[in-house]
Parts: C-alpha cells; sequence; structure tokens
C-alpha cells in the first residue's frame, strides 16, 4: 500500500545492488547449502533452474531470485515465492532449514518472502552476525521474536510484515545501534511500546499497522530521523503522539487517539502523506494542512474535527488526495479544492458544510457533537474550558477544601517496567502495612449512627480504585475528560467500568507523605456521604517509585450532572429557571447538608466557605453541596496561587469554633439572597446593602415587598412563603454571629415557607390564595 514510503530501504537495497560484484566460483559448501535450501522449500517455483551445475554466482537476477556474491561468499540471499495463503507441508521444519542457512555466515542481506515458511523463529538465525538488512515478509512465523536479535549489532532493516508473530513489541530493540527500519505489520503482536523506543536516533521508518498494540505513543520527538510512522489498525492512543518535525508520512488511522491535533503538525514541511481517519480526534482542523509544502495526501475523514472553512484557504498545489468526510466542518468548501480536476480526489461528505453536494449534516448536528465532545483547541484551552464547564453544566464549583483521603493500596507508577520491577517488595509492604492500619481504624467506630442511615442514600459502597481504572475511565486523562482545574489540582469526568460517570479530582501532594499520614482521612472521606454532598465513591494513591510516599491523590467522586445552582439561577435565560418551590426546595437540600456536616459527624466540619457555586444538583434537581472544608488538604495539597481569595471567602474564615459554627450560616443567607433576588452578590458589602433592602420590604405591602425578587419567579411566589425567606435570610445574615439562627432554625423555617407555598399551588385552584393551616395538611419532611 504505502510501500513507496520506505525511501530508506529502496536506498540501502540500491546501493548494495549496485555494489554487485561479478565473482569466482562459489565455495562448494555454499553450493550445497543452497541446494539443501531448495530442498527444505519444496523446490519453489523460483528456484526451479537450481542444479548441481549451477553456478550460483553467475547466473541472471530477477524479480522473485537474487544471489549476489562476494569474493567467493554469498553476501545477498533474495527467494521470493508464491505461497501467499498456504504454508509449506507439515514436515517443514524451521530448525532444519534456519540451520541450514547459518551456514553462509556472510549473508547481509537476506530475503525470504512468500515461501510458506512456518514455525517460531529459531533464536540461531541470530548466527548470520553480518546480517544488515532482512526481509521475512507473508510468511507464517509464529510466536515471540528472539531475543537473540538483540546481538546482531549491525541489523538495520528488519521487516516481517505479514506473518503470525506475537509477543510485546521488542524492548530489547534498543541494543541495535543500527537500526533505521523497522517493519512488523500485519502481525499478532500486542501490548504497548516501551519508551526506549524513543532512544532509537537512527529510525527512519517504523511500521507496525494491524497489530494489537494498544496505549499511549512513547515520546519520538527525539527521532529527528524518523520519516515515516504508521501506527493504523491498532488500538493506540488517546494522545496525539509526540513526533519529530522531519516526518514524510504519517498514519494514524484506525485507533484510539481523542485527543486534539497538535499546532505543531502544521509546520511539517516534509509531511506528504497524513492520515488520521477513524479516530476521534476532537478540537479545530487546522486548514493550515492543506497548504503544507510538501502535502499529497490528507485523509482526516471519521473525526470530530470541527471549525469552519473558509473559500479563500489555500491549498497546496500537488494535493492529490483531501478526505474531510465525517467529521463537524462548518463553513464553505474552499475554493482550491472546488476544481474539475480528474487528478485530485476531494471528498467531504457527513460534514456540514454551505454545500449541496455531497451528503451535509444540518448545522445544528455538527454544533450539538462539537459540545458534547468538549472542544479544547489549542492554545485556548482555558478560555474553552470555563466555557465548556457553564455549557455542559458539569462540576463547576470546586471541592475547596476537600482533602479526605485514604489508604487502602498504593499505587506505583508505571513507566520504567524494569524499575517497578525491582519495587516489589515495598509495594507488598506499604499494602500490608496500610490494610493493618485501616482496620484499626475503623474498629475505632466514630460514626453517628443515625447519621450512618441518613447518609449515603442509594451511593455504592466505597472502595478504593486502581489507577489502571482511574485511566481507563479518563481515557488516560484525555482533555475530553478534563471538566476543571482550580488552586487544588485538575478535575475529570470519567465512566466506570459499570457506566457510571463519575468525577475525578486529582490533588498533587506538595510534600512527601507516607501513605500511613492519610490514614486518620480515611474515616473522615467515608463519613461524608450524604445525600446532600457530592460524596466520595472511593478514592486512589499514586506513590512515588523512590520512596513509596504519595505523589497523588485521586478523589472519585458521585458525577452531579445538571450544573451549579448558579448557573439555573444567575443564567436563568441560558436554560430554564428554578421555580420559587424549587428554589425553597434547594435551600433546604443546602440547608441538611450543612447540618449533616456540622452534627452528623465527629468532630464536625465548619466554615465551609459555601458559595452557590458550590453547590451542584442532580437529576432530580436535588441540590448537593461540592466544596466542604477538611483542614487537612489545605496543609498537604499543592496549592496553586490564583483566584482563590475573592470577597465572600475569606471573609467568613474565623479559628473560633463558636463562630466558625456560624460562618456556614452567614454563607448560607449569601445563598438564600441569591435565590431570592436571582443575581449574583459579589461582596460583603453588597449582601449588606441587601440585606437593607430585605429589611425595607418587610415593612412594605405585598407588591412592595415582590418587586425585589426574581423576575423569572415573581408571579409564583406566595406572600407568605416570600416573607418567611426573607425574615429567615436577614437573620441568617446577620453582623453579630451570636444573632444569626441555628441550623436546625433555618430548616425549619424553610420548611415552613415550603408547605405554605405548597399549600397554596395545591388549594389555588378552588379557594384562592387562603393558606389557612397548611401545617397540618402536610407532613414534615423532618427526618
Ligand atoms: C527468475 O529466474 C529463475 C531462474 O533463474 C526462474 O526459474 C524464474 O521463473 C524467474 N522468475 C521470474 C518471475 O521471471
Ligand atoms: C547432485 O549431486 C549429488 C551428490 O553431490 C547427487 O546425489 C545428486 O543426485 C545430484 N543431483 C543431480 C540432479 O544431478
Ligand atoms: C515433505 O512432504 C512433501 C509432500 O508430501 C514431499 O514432497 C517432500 O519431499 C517432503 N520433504 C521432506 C524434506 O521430507
Ligand atoms: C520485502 O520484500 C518484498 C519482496 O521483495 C517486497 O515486496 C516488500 O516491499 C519488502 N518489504 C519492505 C518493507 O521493503
Ligand atoms: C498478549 O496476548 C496474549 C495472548 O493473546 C496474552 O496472553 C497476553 O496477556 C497479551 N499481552 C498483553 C501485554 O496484552
Ligand atoms: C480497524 O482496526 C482493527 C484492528 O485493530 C480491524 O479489526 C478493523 O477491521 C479496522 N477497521 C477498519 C474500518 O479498517
Ligand atoms: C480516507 O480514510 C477512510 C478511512 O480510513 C477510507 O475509507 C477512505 O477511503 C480514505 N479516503 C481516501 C480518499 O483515500
Ligand atoms: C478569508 O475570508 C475570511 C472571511 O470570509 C476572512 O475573515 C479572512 O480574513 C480571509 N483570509 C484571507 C487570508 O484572506
Ligand atoms: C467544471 O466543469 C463544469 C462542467 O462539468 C463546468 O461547467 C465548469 O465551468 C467547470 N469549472 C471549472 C472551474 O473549470
Amino acid at each position: 500500500m504505502a510501500n513507496r514510503h520506505h525511501p530508506s530501504v529502496f536506498l540501502v537495497l540500491v546501493t548494495i545492488l549496485l555494489s554487485i560484484y561479478h565473482s569466482e566460483q562459489l565455495q562448494s559448501s555454499h553450493s550445497q547449502t543452497l541446494l539443501r535450501i531448495q530442498q527444505l522449500l519444496n523446490f519453489p517455483a523460483s528456484l526451479s533452474q537450481w542444479n548441481n551445475n549451477t553456478d550460483f554466482c553467475n547466473t541472471d537476477s530477477n524479480s522473485s531470485l537474487t544471489v549476489v556474491c562476494y569474493e567467493d561468499t554469498i553476501t545477498q540471499l533474495h527467494i521470493i515465492g508464491e505461497r501467499r495463503d498456504s504454508p509449506l507441508h507439515r514436515n517443514f521444519s524451521i530448525e532444519s532449514f534456519v540451520t541450514t542457512l547459518v551456514r553462509v555466515p556472510s549473508l547481509k542481506v537476506l530475503t525470504l518472502v512468500s515461501l510458506g515458511i512456518w514455525g517460531p523463529l529459531p533464536g540461531k538465525i541470530a548466527r548470520l552476525s553480518s546480517l544488515e538488512i532482512v526481509n521475512m515478509s507473508s510468511n507464517f512465523l509464529y510466536g515471540s521474536l528472539p531475543q537473540e536479535l538483540s546481538s546482531l549489532k549491525t541489523l538495520q532493516t528488519l521487516i516481517l510484515d505479514n506473518n503470525m508473530l506475537s509477543g510485546i513489541f521488542p524492548y530489547w530493540l534498543d541494543s541495535l545501534p543500527a537500526i533505521t527500519v523497522l517493519s512488523l505489520k500485519n502481525n499478532l503482536f500486542n501490548g504497548s511500546l516501551p519508551n526506549s523506543l524513543g532512544n532509537l536516533e537512527n529510525l527512519r521508518a517504523l511500521s507496525l499497522s494491524h497489530n494489537h498494540f494498544y496505549g499511549e505513543v512513547p515520546d519520538l520527538s527525539r527521532l529527528t530521523n524518523l520519516q515515516l510512522l504508521e501506527l493504523d489498525d491498532n488500538d493506540f492512543g488517546p494522545l496525539f503522539p509526540l513526533l519529530a518535525k522531519k516526518l514524510v508520512a504519517l498514519v494514524l488511522r484506525n485507533n484510539s487517539f481523542r485527543s486534539g491535533i497538535p499546532s505543531e503538525l502544521s509546520s511539517y514541511y516534509q509531511l506528504e502523506r497524513l492520515d488520521i481517519s477513524l479516530n476521534t480526534f476532537v478540537g479545530p482542523f487546522q486548514p493550515a494542512l492543506l497548504s503544507l509544502p510538501s502535502i499529497t495526501y490528507l485523509n482526516i475523514s471519521g473525526n470530530k474535527l470541527t471549525g469552519m472553512l473558509f473559500e479563500n484557504i489555500s491549498c497546496n498545489s500537488e494535493l492529490g488526495v483531501v478526505d474531510l468526510s465525517s467529521n463537524l466542518l462548518t463553513g464553505s468548501l474552499p475554493r482550491c479544492l472546488v476544481s474539475n480536476s480528474s487528478d485530485r480526489t476531494v471528498l467531504y461528505a457527513r460534514n456540514c458544510l454551505d454545500t449541496t453536494n455531497q451528503d451535509q449534516q444540518p448545522q445544528q448536528f455538527c454544533h450539538t457533537e462539537a459540545l458534547a465532545v468538549g472542544i479544547l483547541p489549542e492554545g485556548k484551552k482555558h478560555k474553552q474550558v470555563s466555557k465548556i464547564v457553564i455549557s455542559l453544566g458539569i462540576i463547576g464549583g470546586t471541592l475547596g477544601g476537600v482533602a479526605l483521603v485514604l489508604l487502602i493500596f498504593c499505587i506505583f507508577r508505571r513507566g520504567n517496567a524494569k524499575r517497578r520491577m525491582k519495587n516489589p517488595p515495598t509495594r507488598l509492604i506499604s499494602e500490608n502495612a496500610a490494610s493493618g492500619y485501616t482496620s484499626k481504624l475503623l474498629s475505632d467506630a466514630r460514626y453517628i449512627s443515625q447519621t450512618k442511615k441518613l447518609g449515603a442514600v442509594g451511593l455504592p459502597t466505597y472502595r478504593s480504585f486502581s489507577l489502571e481504572e482511574i485511566e481507563v475511565a479518563t481515557n488516560y486523562f484525555d482533555t475530553a475528560s478534563f471538566i476543571g482545574e482550580d488552586s487544588y489540582g485538575k478535575m475529570y469526568r470519567g465512566q466506570l467500568k459499570n457506566g457510571s460517570l463519575v468525577a475525578i479530582r486529582c490533588v498533587e501532594m506538595k510534600k512527601r507523605y507516607s501513605t500511613q499520614n492519610f490514614m486518620h482521612h480515611v474515616e473522615l472521606i467515608l463519613k461524608l456521604r450524604h445525600r446532600h454532598l457530592v460524596s466520595a465513591l472511593g478514592h486512589c494513591f499514586e506513590c512515588s517509585l523512590d520512596d513509596s510516599s504519595v505523589s497523588k491523590i485521586f478523589l472519585v467522586f458521585e458525577y452531579v450532572p445538571n450544573g451549579t445552582l448558579a448557573s439555573w439561577i444567575h443564567d436563568g435565560h441560558a436554560r430554564k429557571s428554578l421555580s420559587w418551590t424549587q428554589r425553597i426546595g434547594a435551600a433546604i437540600g443546602i440547608a441538611k447538608g450543612i447540618q449533616f456536616l456540622h452534627t452528623g459527624i465527629v468532630p464536625g466540619v465548619y466554615s465551609n466557605n459555601l458559595k452557590i457555586e458550590d453547590v451542584l444538583l442532580d437529576q432530580n434537581l436535588v441540590a448537593k453541596i461540592c466544596s466542604y472544608h477538611l483542614p487537612l488538604l489545605s496543609n498537604m495539597a499543592k496549592v496553586r496561587h490564583g483566584n482563590s481569595s475573592n470577597g465572600l471567602k475569606n471573609s467568613s474564615i474565623n479559628k473560633n469554633v463558636n463562630v466558625e459554627d456560624k460562618s456556614d450560616i452567614y454563607d448560607f443567607g449569601v445563598i438564600l439572597l441569591e435565590l431570592i433576588l436571582g443575581r449574583k452578590i459579589k461582596t460583603t458589602n453588597d449582601a449588606a446593602a441587601f440585606r437593607d433592602l430585605l429589611q425595607a420590604s418587610i415593612g412594605a405591602d405585598e407588591e412592595g415587598r415582590k418587586s425585589i425578587v426574581d423576575p423569572a419567579v415573581r408571579k409564583g411566589c406566595l406572600d407568605q412563603s416570600l416573607k418567611t425567606m426573607i425574615e429567615i435570610c436577614m437573620r441568617c445574615l446577620a453582623k453579630e454571629p451570636a444573632d444569626r439562627p441555628s441550623i436546625e432554625d433555618v430548616l425549619w423555617n424553610l420548611q415552613f415557607a415550603s408547605q405554605v407555598q405548597d399549600a397554596w399551588r395545591g388549594d389555588s385552584q378552588s379557594s384562592e390564595g387562603s393558606p389557612g393551616s397548611p401545617l397540618q395538611s402536610q407532613r414534615l419532611p423532618f427526618h
């Protein structure tokens, strides 16, 4: 298929063929060996002329047979048979064959193609110690490659395409300093590629097409000679490989790549062939690829690339094939592609282009799909991320001071396999130590039993996750899974094997702590499971290889799909805004969450610096607090400098326990204020000013009072209910912490406001607006 892209192979072959020597008489032992080979290969047609009298060094060569001699030795042997589909008879023995072959130790170039050779390649082939080029394609070799090949210090080219070889990628390859071409297409190799591949600086062509390789492509950016990289029909991904700029052909077709296309690609001035079709590449398509100076074949079909094309985009005149089909492109087809010339193929079906030609989708399709894959254009990541967080309504709030963690087992980062092999004792020891400590902690039961019952409603059991699980869930921390970042680290969305969605917070440790340091958090995180808290489902530790200290913690949380409460209040026009009843419901949920934090666990968790952005809504619009304060994380985690200080958050921090209790009440008051007014309260001064406004509204008539309420809910809210909400809100916002109500008081009032409202709505068809004594007719949802 892409054979013309093996320039280096041809170069070497040509050079060697040009240096052919017309030789003297061959050593007779060599003649005997060749005749024996003929016999062992069961007399293939290409060798039909060989017999006892043949002068092997002086016969004409043709495409299926070439023997090259130097003085009285054979240096090259090319035999190409016709057995593409049938292996040699059962009596064939690859052992005997290779044993015979190695009697010609002068061989430098060996081609044995389509001869039906079957069996595992014997290690003794390495006795041909002068080998430089080997092509044994299209046979029936199976098993793994013998490590003995690593002794072939002069081997430049190894081609074993179209066999049935299996096992992992030959990791010993970096002991072949001369290797320039490696082609293992169409075999059954599996596993991931070793990082040492990135050290093979002479490599010019690497073809691993159609195997079962998977995982990330190692960093190849130091392979400055690499011209051909073919990785098609494997399971590589999700990140675009790191490559040097001299590539001539890059084929990533039909893998599991899911990242964006790096902008550097537009500067690969030698690139002739680019095929990234049939992956899930996302982000913008770079039109500059069309005008790369050498490009002749460009195929991006079957991805989720986005972006707008313009008529005035330019193309390289040599461009012969362009396939843009099945992406999410919009705009108009570039004029340079619309030509009648029959020597250019241009395909662009199944996009949202502004043309009636080929099959196009409606604009809306591309738009929705683009949002669904979460586009992260290169360079604009930060801006874009925040947009996506809003537009997808994913966890926007931070998990603030969440530092909870425990440990049941410890994962060592893979990567350097050899090093890991040396370390197993450490791993065992730390696991044992950890589980011992855990059971001691668990026996130290500090749960409040009723709370335990209340919490964790419908949540799966808390457990530890393996690093592999985390990686698979987030697609190896794919940019498409990235949902945001705050001072504590990055946050990813993920999907577990069982299909459930999770949010994964990655916390980097600023200092090296042993896993034991985290032991007392085991209990804490286990306890923080409640219907109105975004609850942890588990955790995973990543430990440093050097000293097995914890370098990262991944916290796995339930995924809350409906965005922040803030987005339902402040951007009311963007989506359906919450009704008055729903706002009271949300407030009740938050208050219950706070009540749980304060009194549901021992010791209580205070001073949570709650903001409306820290409240998420689930699919049933149940409010869940996603940011609560655990003092330890702030000390342990690597906290980046940044936006963590703004007005309200800092103002409520106070060390005194009694006051801490009430600082959450104040913060809750601010959230109530925002629910009532439907606007963002940015500073404590704003809060004070609006509190005065509330105060005034209490004395006003119903109409006056309603005039301050968010217009989106003004109609549907009953005055009695509104009044109750305003009163409790004002009390929460009291300057003196001692004047603020208890959380129980808050909850009671909210429940009352809710019931008054419900009763009115229930009665409103018959008797207009008379609440009567609603409390008697309603169940009190207090537990
Ligand atoms: C190549 O030459 C050999 C004899 O040297 C002959 O048997 C064979 O048929 C030739 N093959 C082709 C393809 O010409
Ligand atoms: C070739 O020589 C061997 C002995 O060297 C002999 O056994 C064989 O019959 C000969 N074959 C032909 C075709 O002459
Ligand atoms: C192997 O079997 C084939 C077919 O039966 C036969 O032609 C050939 O001579 C045998 N070869 C050997 C080396 O026994
Ligand atoms: C291996 O040899 C066969 C037969 O000459 C040839 O068709 C093929 O292109 C070679 N493989 C490579 C990668 O050069
Ligand atoms: C490769 O495949 C073999 C058999 O199909 C399997 O036993 C082995 O575990 C696989 N190795 C890897 C690294 O996937
Ligand atoms: C994609 O590659 C896999 C092997 O990795 C193969 O089985 C499948 O047929 C390929 N799909 C296409 C459309 O070529
Ligand atoms: C582009 O790639 C797709 C999928 O690999 C393939 O089906 C299609 O034929 C290619 N287009 C062209 C013009 O070669
Ligand atoms: C191409 O056209 C677009 C809009 O049609 C315009 O914004 C852009 O500047 C143009 N680019 C060039 C290079 O003319
Ligand atoms: C392309 O061919 C069509 C007829 O097949 C003709 O009408 C049109 O003018 C041609 N366009 C160009 C740019 O040559």
